[in-house]
């Protein structure tokens, strides 16, 4: 338990057995194909790291920096592309993976936006999904945990950068985003 938090939300228990079971059920629906993994900057990092050592098709990466956060624990509402893929995607199998959906905003955006290079198909995986903050509809296809409105860090989340490397999921003290805006 970090001191800045409040309570532990997710345990690496119950992380792990739930990235086993996505892994499980992605590499049973993608059986006999090729999948290409798309994870984006930073926050999916570490569920990515940990989702792809549990499916068993061949797997490729690639990654995409798309943010809507600055250093404010509210999304601006503007995504920004500040890094792209490295290769085309068309005609390619795409899981885009997540850490959380929060606003829909980035993922929103981003599925359009890969939809249209033409790959054979588009479907999205979160670990974490607040839907009580959602502002743009997203389809999650893979979806880990529902969690309620409370600001979360760790397992790749994180508050102004920090945080990321917690291994487990907890909510932030209030007084430590509070004081930052
Ligand atoms: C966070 C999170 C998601 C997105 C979700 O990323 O990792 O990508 O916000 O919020 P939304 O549903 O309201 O768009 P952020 O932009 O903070 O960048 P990061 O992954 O580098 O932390
Ligand atoms: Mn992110
Ligand atoms: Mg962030």
């Amino acid at each position: 338990m970090h001191p800045d938090c409040e309570r532990v939300l997710l345990s690496e228990e119950e992380i792990s057995a739930k990235v086993e079971e996505l892994g499980r059920q992605i590499s049973l629906d993608y059986a006999g194909q090729e999948l290409l993994v798309i994870g984006i900057l930073k926050g999916a990092m570490i569920f990515l790291a940990d989702l792809v050592r549990k499916i068993t098709v061949p797997t490729y990466l690639d990654f995409i920096d798309v943010s809507s956060y600055g250093a404010s624990s509210e999304s601006s509402g503007v995504v920004r592309i500040l890094k792209d893929l490295d290769y085309s995607i068309e005609g390619r199998h795409i899981l885009i993976v997540e850490d959380i959906v929060d606003t829909g905003l980035t993922l929103n955006y981003l599925v359009d936006n890969l939809k249209s290079r033409d790959p054979a198909s588009v479907k999205v995986c979160t670990l974490l999904d607040k839907p009580l903050r959602r502002v743009e509809p997203v389809a999650i296809d893979y979806n880990g945990f529902i969690i309620p409105d409370e600001f979360v860090v760790g397992y790749g989340l994180d508050y102004n950068e920090h945080y990321r490397n917690l291994p487990s999921i907890m909510v932030l003290r209030r007084e430590v985003y509070m004081k930052g805006e």
